[in-house]
Parts: structure tokens; C-alpha cells; sequence
């Protein structure tokens, strides 16, 4: 049985291009799971965080300390307190900030040709991608009866 320790692991800045995150990455066939956290906060922690952006992948993000605040496009902040769970979906415009230094778990998709790193796609990829989303069923997004996902919140 595969197990990780995150100390273990490889420390990177997260998607530097937009965001001041440091991370540590554990990566599957087809999800990965990340550790992050924001360093060299304020000395209150405000105003640090990821400026607006959005990525092909779905991503889900678990405040595991402190506090930040999270916005879609041009919608309203919300604050993340720790066990809180946020989803964001793909190509949708979101941002954060620190309200007090945060660590959060994340869990994002993998999609072939695209870094997770800095959202960079290797020649072709981004194309091949388009093909898999344009051919996506959307009736049979979910089994409709399966109750796992009437109770899910979604
Ligand atoms: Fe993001």
C-alpha cells in the first residue's frame, strides 16, 4: 500500500504565476493531492493569497488552519474557516486572500499536456482536451439515482 508522508516531499512554489502558495504535491494517474500553504504572510496575514485566475481542472480545497477569503469572478467573498470544503470548477475565474495564514489540502484533476504548476499545456494538448470536453455527455453527467450524489450538495 502506497503511503506518503508530506514531509517527505519535494516543497515548490504553487502556480506562481498568480499565487504566493507553497505546496507539496502527491500525484496519481488521474488526481493529485496537494498540501498547501502561504508563506511570508503579512504580519496579519491579509491580502496574501491567489490573484484571479482559473485552470481546465476541477478543484476542491479543505482549510485545514486559519482563514481566508474566496470569490468567483466578480461575486461575493466568502470566508474558509477550517473543515470548510469549497469547490471550484473548471475555467471558472476565482481568487483568494488571507484574513490569517491558512493551509489548505486541495485535490485537482489531471489532465494530459496541462502543468499543474503554472497551467502551461504541452503543444497539442490543450486541443486533444477540447476534444474529450466537446465530446462529454452532459445527461450522463451523474447516474441520476445514484443517492450518494441527492445527498452531496452539489
Ligand atoms: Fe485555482
Amino acid at each position: 500500500m502506497p503511503k506518503y508522508t508530506w514531509e517527505d516531499l519535494t516543497e515548490y512554489p504553487i502556480t506562481p504565476g498568480y499565487s504566493v502558495a507553497q505546496g507539496r504535491v502527491i500525484a496519481g494517474e488521474m488526481i493529485a493531492v496537494m498540501k498547501n500553504w502561504y508563506i511570508n504572510p503579512h504580519k496579519d496575514g491579509k491580502g496574501i493569497g491567489a490573484n484571479q485566475h482559473c485552470h481546465p481542472e476541477e478543484m476542491w480545497i479543505i482549510l485545514t488552519q486559519g482563514e481566508c477569503e474566496f470569490r468567483e469572478g466578480d461575486g461575493e467573498w466568502g470566508t474558509l474557516k477550517p473543515g470548510d470544503v469549497h469547490f471550484i470548477p473548471p475555467y471558472v475565474m476565482h481568487e483568494v486572500r488571507a484574513t490569517e495564514p491558512y493551509e489548505f489540502i486541495a485535490i485537482k484533476n489531471l489532465i494530459n499536456g496541462h502543468s499543474i504548476y503554472n497551467t502551461t499545456w504541452e503543444p497539442g494538448a490543450k486541443e486533444a482536451w477540447q476534444k474529450v470536453v466537446d465530446a462529454y455527455d452532459e445527461s450522463k453527467k451523474f447516474p441520476n439515482n445514484d443517492p450518494w450524489f441527492e445527498g452531496s450538495g452539489r
